[in-house]
């Protein structure tokens, strides 16, 4: 089985990383990939990963089998759609399934129709009808732009005052910002799950958390994830099966009562309090760093399970999951989210594997032999132990010893859980 990978970031790196373990893996591209995809897959970095004819026509002409998309900005832009016109299989949504994603608006309305949990909103196309809302409300409150933003487009006001800011400031988004949502604010612990799906049945992954701010206690800007742990404690069994019964299920089927198909990975951003799961948002595709804790933790075969997806033949299959925990520390640019320098050399890595590490590559290129950065988050270091308090010393033993100019990580990865 030929497969090609869409994408180079951190979670890609783990996608091939896994799915190059399949007994079934033939031939194995990347588009386009990376320095440490390169260990699994020949890159390809002249077809752009937004040109749907380009990467149909690498596909026919490499007698690629199946497509597996990373990122969401292919998924939102029809790719899949493209490829099935093809014959050619995909593991992802189509482009009306990703917009569960690409559009909070979509999203918010399907789970309102068919009950699913989530926070109360409106939906505003004109920024005063929006304000005069908000001054109903009151704050604490959110404000979300529609489309995609590259995980910008989300802002939670505490104060009325940041509030009517954050109606002006979605503008900053272009088309994406041009209709608002504001949402109820919700309080509790977030988690993260992510389900398999055929577009029928569904088989979700062990329960993974993500930290969002820049910043050691939550504090600073939203990034697109500094760290990662799994399992996460908080999804404990009982809650594991209300995301299941009350939100996994139903959304795929809500989905399907609208007929559409959604084959892939469903993710549902979660927000638990007192016993009960809400939907904070889906996304369409394996979150970024929750994969690389997800991924080494799974004993079954991912590129069989992908097949199974495409194929629709996912109710035979089952995944089966080490007893270890694992954590992911991203090690970032200095400044990141906002400016920071690149082509740094990086150095570090061979001592850090020797410590027990996976490395995986997020914002890497070579230089000549030189390993540089290229992008705000670096690198993301990932271990598995028999506990998690193991695996946390192991990751920080393994982040000490690599190094690059300005580098800065979280140093409480996974603290919460440990407490
Ligand atoms: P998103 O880009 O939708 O993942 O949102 C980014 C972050 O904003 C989430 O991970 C939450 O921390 C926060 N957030 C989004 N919606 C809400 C909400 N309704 N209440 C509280 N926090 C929220
Ligand atoms: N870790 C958050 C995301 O992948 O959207």
């Amino acid at each position: 089985m030929n497969v090609l990978l869409i994408g180079g970031g951190g979670r890609e790196h783990a996608l091939a990383w896994k799915i190059a373990q399949s007994p079934l893996l033939g031939k194995f591209f990347a588009i386009p990939g990376s320095p440490g995809i390169a260990a699994f897959a020949e890159c390809v970095e002249n077809i752009s990963v937004d040109d749907n004819a380009a990467l149909v026509s690498f596909a026919v002409d490499k007698n690629i089998d199946l497509i597996v998309v990373g990122p969401e900005a292919p998924l939102v832009n029809g790719l899949v759609d493209k490829l099935n016109d093809a014959g050619i299989k995909a593991f992802g949504p189509t482009k009306t399934a990703a917009q569960i994603e690409g559009s909070k608006i979509f999203a918010k309305r399907l789970m309102k129709k068919y009950n699913i949990p989530t926070a109360a909103f409106e939906v505003f196309d004109n920024p005063d009808d929006a304000k005069a809302y908000i001054r109903e409300q009151g704050a604490p409150i959110v404000i979300k732009a529609d489309g995609l933003a590259a995980g910008k487009g989300v802002i939670v006001t505490k104060t009325l005052d940041e509030a009517l800011n954050a109606v002006d400031e979605m503008k900053t988004f272009g088309a994406a910002g041009s209709k608002i949502v504001v949402e109820e604010f919700m309080d509790g612990d977030e988690a993260s799950v992510l389900a398999l799906t055929d577009g029928d049945k569904i088989i979700p992954l062990i329960a993974a958390q993500d930290h969002k701010r820049v910043d050691d206690g939550d504090k600073g800007l939203n990034t697109g994830g500094m760290g990662a742990y799994a399992p996460a404690p908080i999804v404990d069994a009982t809650i594991a099966e209300q995301v299941e019964e009350k939100i996994l299920k139903p959304t795929i089927e809500a989905l399907k009562a609208e007929g559409i198909v959604y084959r892939g990975c469903l993710y549902a951003g979660l927000m638990i309090k007192d016993g009960t799961a809400k939907v904070v948002e889906f996304n369409c595709r394996f979150g970024d760093p929750e994969t690389q804790v997800i991924l080494p933790l799974m004993e079954s075969d991912l590129l069989e399970l992908m097949i199974a997806c495409a194929d629709g033949s996912l109710s035979d299959k089952k995944v089966s999951w080490s007893k270890s925990s694992a954590v992911c520390v991203i090690m970032a640019s200095g400044g990141y989210p906002k400016a920071y320098k690149k082509n740094l050399p990086i150095d570090g890595l061979t001592k850090a594997k020797s410590l027990g590490a996976m490395i995986f590559h997020a914002g890497t290129k070579l230089k000549g032999d030189e390993l540089v950065t290229s992008g705000g988050r670096v690198l993301g270091v990932t271990t598995t132990a028999p506990t998690l308090r193991e695996a946390v010393d192991k990751a920080y033993r393994a982040v000490e010893v690599i190094h690059f100019e300005d580098v800065h990580y979280r140093r409480d990865i996974a603290a919460r859980a440990l407490k």
